[in-house]
């Protein structure tokens, strides 16, 4: 028989990869902020389940995690699609179209900086730089298969990379 979490459901079986990290933080003052970006890293987001369960492990309140976590722009409280598309904005992106590159996925998404696609495939996020200049303007595909990293976009080619990836998915 499952053990019931604080939060009254079964989910919290699936915060087992928070433990190692809640008992080397839970107790040293001022690690809200690691603990949050370790569970963001391991989960992709943090939901209210895992607020909950940081609150039972620290004595934090949940209140208060979520206080912290929407404070800072860093943290995600929604779950990211299947492919979180990283657009640079970064300076060289920039002076190299990087607005129409996001104009072209924007309208083949259907999303907004931020959002996520209605199946679920993809997250769009702006980004600063993202140390390939050389390439600009460049995109960062990131998924479970590993980092893939696009350059010399045109509004095309970024078409085309999307709705490959969405092909094959
Ligand atoms: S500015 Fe886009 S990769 Fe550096």
């Amino acid at each position: 028989m499952s053990e019931k979490c604080c939060c009254g459901t079964d989910k919290c079986q699936d915060f087992k990869e928070l433990d190692p990290v809640l008992d080397k933080y839970a107790k040293v003052p001022g690690s809200l902020i690691t603990i949050l970006q370790k569970t963001q890293d391991i989960y992709g987001y943090i939901s209210i389940d895992a607020m909950n369960y940081i609150s039972e492990a620290t004595g934090i309140k949940t209140a208060k995690i979520y206080g912290v976590a929407t404070f800072y722009a860093q943290f995600r409280l929604q779950p990211i699609g299947k492919y979180l598309v990283m657009l640079c904005q970064g300076t060289a992106c920039h002076v190299n179209g990087s607005e129409m590159i996001e104009e072209a996925v924007c309208e083949l998404l259907n999303i907004q900086d931020g959002q996520t696609t209605e199946d679920g495939l993809f997250t769009l996020n702006n980004v600063a730089c993202l140390g390939c200049c050389s390439l600009a303007p460049v995109m960062m595909v990131k998924s479970a298969d590993g980092d893939e990293t696009y350059g010399n976009l045109t509004k095309d080619s970024v078409k085309e990379i999307l709705t490959e990836i969405r092909e094959r998915s």
